[in-house]
């Protein structure tokens, strides 16, 4: 299949981008490089062997780029990635977070439906559970309360996908929720490149671990856990790629409306990743206790046996394989795709 993936350059949407090339499909990434470099995309090139990934560099609000791109190629899907994703920059700027990503994700669905593309593949997130009402989590537990903007613009894009599928069946629409994405590809060449200071915990770990940062701060050993600090669904992003080709092939078999938690369906303590962490890669760690951050649950991961009954995808990779490639990535280029 032909695919066009938005934010394509991204950390997801360039491991992505290899699954697609490894299972035969073909790619067209739109990105604004607003979190990405083209650097990820000449690497990807590089790791699939073809000399380069057709690239247009474009907001995916702009109408009239957005048009040339669908007028210069007949895609058969679109995985859509690009998106604004940093929670707390998100409460901070709402208006931003909102109009790019609902509108974003307006302008993409109406060039679509113009040039007879009514199949897509878009990332959400476990955050639409809120403070999940079960656990592990299944597809039927209901959304929850969103404490932030970013996830609200998961939550509010899901309804507007399923009621453009409702209005028009010819679309087939999968919605893949998914977990909490680390890891990097094993070439060590392409991985998550943050700005500034990371929000999210193994890009942290790695920071301190090669001396950017002096030590991690765990948000909280007090919920009711195990030992205290937070649990989530770690999953490696090669598992999580690979998920698309997945859900495309379920698309190929016109399959309507699909929703899929991409998790291993283990729950892991901050405490067990940076053990891990440390035990694999024979690195120190050092951390702090620090107070629970504000919007944290106390744990949340999955049960993925409906994307393995239904897409027969599952997830290959563990924890100790994820802090490896993390380190692997992060020691090789200390400086992401800046150096
Ligand atoms: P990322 O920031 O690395 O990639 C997103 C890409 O979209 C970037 O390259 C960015 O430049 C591009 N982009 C943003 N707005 C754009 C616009 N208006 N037009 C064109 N390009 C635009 O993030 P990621 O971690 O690869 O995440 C990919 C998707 O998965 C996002 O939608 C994110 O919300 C979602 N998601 C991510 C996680 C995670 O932990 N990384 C978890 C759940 C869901
Ligand atoms: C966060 C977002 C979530 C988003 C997801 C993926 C919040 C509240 N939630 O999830 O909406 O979908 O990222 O992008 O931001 N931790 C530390 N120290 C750190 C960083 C994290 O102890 O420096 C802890 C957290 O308290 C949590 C765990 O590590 O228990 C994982 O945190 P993180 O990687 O930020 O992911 P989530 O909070 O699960």
């Amino acid at each position: 299949m032909k695919i066009l993936v938005t934010g394509g350059a991204g950390y997801i949407g360039s491991h992505t981008l290899i699954e697609l090339y490894a299972a035969g499909h073909t790619a067209v990434v739109v990105d604004n490089l607003y979190n990405s470099s083209k650097e990820s995309l000449r690497r990807v090139a590089h790791i699939v062997g073809v000399d380069e990934i057709p690239f247009y560099e474009a907001d995916i609000r702009d109408k009239n780029k957005l048009e040339s791109v669908f007028s210069d190629h007949q895609f058969d899907c679109c995985i859509h990635f690009a998106g604004l994703k940093a929670v707390g920059e998100s409460v901070a700027k709402p208006l931003e977070y909102y109009e790019n990503n609902m509108n974003g994700t307006f302008v993409l669905l109406d060039a679509m439906r113009r040039h007879g593309c009514k199949n897509i593949i878009f990332s959400s997130s476990a955050t639409v559970y809120g403070d999940p009402a079960e656990i592990p989590i299944t597809e039927e537990c209901p959304k929850g309360h969103c404490t932030n903007p970013y996830g609200q613009t998961k939550s509010m894009l899901e309804e507007v996908l399923k009621d453009v599928q409702t209005a028009d069946t010819e679309w087939n629409v999968v919605l893949l929720r998914y977990f909490n994405p680390i890891g990097a590809h094993s070439s060590g060449t392409i991985g998550e490149n943050p700005n500034g200071i990371p929000n999210n915990l193994m890009p942290y770990i790695t920071q301190v671990a090669i001396g950017k940062r002096k030590e991690l701060g765990i948000f909280g050993n007090d919920y009711d856990t195990p030992d205290g600090t937070g649990v989530r669904d770690y999953i490696h992003v090669v598992d999580l790629a690979k998920a698309h080709v997945c859900a495309l092939k379920a698309i190929s078999r016109k399959c309507g409306l699909g929703i899929y938690n991409i998790g291993t369906g283990h729950g892991y303590s901050v405490l067990d990743v940076v053990n891990a962490f440390i035990k694999v890669n024979g690195v120190n760690v050092p951390y702090k206790i620090q107070p629970r951050r504000p919007g944290d649950i106390a744990t949340c991961y999955c049960n993925p046996a409906k994307a393995q009954a239904e897409l027969g995808w599952k997830a290959q990779y563990g924890i100790e394989d994820m802090c490896r490639d993390s380190w692997n990535w992060q020691k090789n280029n200390p400086n992401g795709y800046q150096d």
